[in-house]
């Protein structure tokens, strides 16, 4: 037997819409790439969302649409997945990383006023594992110093802050929609924004440069083919019309995984943040300070040998080798980026886990405990 980290949760709904679009004339550049994008502007509340082909395209367009090039330096997070520190290598700038808030594994808002430079042009924040907390901050910091946001929102579809959505918070806002995510396409993005220039601009990016009408061989800029079929906007409009359906499973999910866990106290059990709605991505336990990395890799082995898959979200950017390379950081740079990169423990978490599923999960869990922290 064999329990996965993640699975998409797709109905006979998303299926009949994708099949309808197949026996259709448009597979692309039809008419449900705007309907996706207007159901989703709608939902998290922006005048504008241009479809991409993934999460990582649309934060790359983001940065190419500000002017970010060679010369700049982005704020960032070494706590993430590799895609926010590689978009920004992309345009040529470099990454600035600031170390994360122990508490919220977010962007420490403390401390991105010291790595502001006269070479800084953006501030790319990233709620992890969908979790909002700090963005009102870094907005704030962001506007006192005139740069633009580039929210990275790939995890945090349906979360919000004081209110306010995920997504809703940056100059410019992606999301992305690989199948672990809470909604899918299969592959897939959404870049949000209130600036229609920008928002046109990424428009042509995203469609070999050419221009607002489209003629499809008159090419105004150096473009990309980062478009999304109808196909995959057909599941994506189905799946955005069932969020609050998919997050309530969530939920249910995460509690279980609370409850179970109470009391475990090898472990810190992620709950809700304060003044937060967070829609539930992944759920990763880290281990206790008393332990350390070598622990934790003999439990990802030993839990993976029980059938029950497990990640370690998410290894330090700074620390990958090509980036030790490229910039030269050094363990020991953001150093609490470090202490939970070393001890997180992602467990399995989709809509289609039972309770009986997750007890599984905590027993082995405990097991594999009782055997790694001798
Ligand atoms: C924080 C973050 N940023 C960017 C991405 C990139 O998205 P994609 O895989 O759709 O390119 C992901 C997810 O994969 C992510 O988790």
């Amino acid at each position: 037997m064999r329990i996965y980290l993640s699975r998409p949760d797709i109905t006979e709904k998303e299926i009949q819409r994708v099949t309808q679009v197949l026996r259709g004339p448009d597979l692309s550049l039809g008419p449900v790439v705007p309907e996706f994008e207007r159901a989703f502007a709608e939902y998290i509340g922006r005048r504008r969302a241009v479809a991409v082909n993934s999460g990582t395209s649309g934060l790359f367009l983001s940065l190419l649409a500000l002017g970010i090039g060679p010369g700049d330096e982005v704020i960032t997070t070494p706590f993430t997945f590799i895609a926010s520190t590689t978009c920004i290598m992309m345009t040529g700038a470099k990454p600035v990383f600031v170390d994360i808030d122990p508490a919220s594994l977010n962007i420490d808002p403390q401390r991105i006023e010291a790595a502001i430079t006269g070479r800084t042009k953006a501030i790319l924040p990233v709620e992890v594992f969908g979790n909002p907390a700090g963005f009102d901050q870094v907005c704030e910091i962001a506007r006192r110093h005139g740069l633009p946001v580039v929210e990275d929102s790939c995890e945090a579809l349906g979360s919000a802050l004081n209110g306010k959505k995920a997504g809703a918070f940056g100059t410019l806002s992606t999301f992305g929609f690989y199948p672990n995510k809470q909604i899918t396409t299969g592959e897939g993005g959404m870049i949000l924004t209130d600036d229609d220039n920008l928002a046109d601009i990424c428009v042509s990016l995203r469609n070999q440069g050419r221009g607002k009408g489209g003629v499809w061989l008159a090419h105004e800029r150096l473009g990309y083919n980062f478009r999304l079929s109808d196909i995959n906007c057909a599941l994506g409009v189905v799946q955005l019309s069932r969020i609050e359906e998919i997050k309530a499973k969530r939920r249910q999910v995460a509690t279980w995984y609370q409850e179970i866990l109470a009391g475990e106290d090898r472990l810190v059990v992620p709950m809700e943040p304060a003044g937060g709605e967070l829609s539930w991505f992944v759920f990763v336990v880290r281990l206790n300070e008393r332990f350390g990395q070598d622990q934790r890799d003999a439990i990802l082995q030993e839990m993976d040998r029980q059938g029950i898959q497990v990640s370690n979200y998410f290894p330090p950017v700074h620390l990958q080798p090509f980036i030790v390379e490229k910039y030269g950081h050094r363990q020991g740079d953001f150093p609490f980026a470090e202490f939970v990169s070393q001890r997180t423990i992602a467990l399995p978490f989709h809509n289609h886990l039972t309770e009986q599923d997750v007890a599984l999960v905590c027993g082995t869990l405990r097991a594999v405990l009782d055997i790694c922290l001798r």
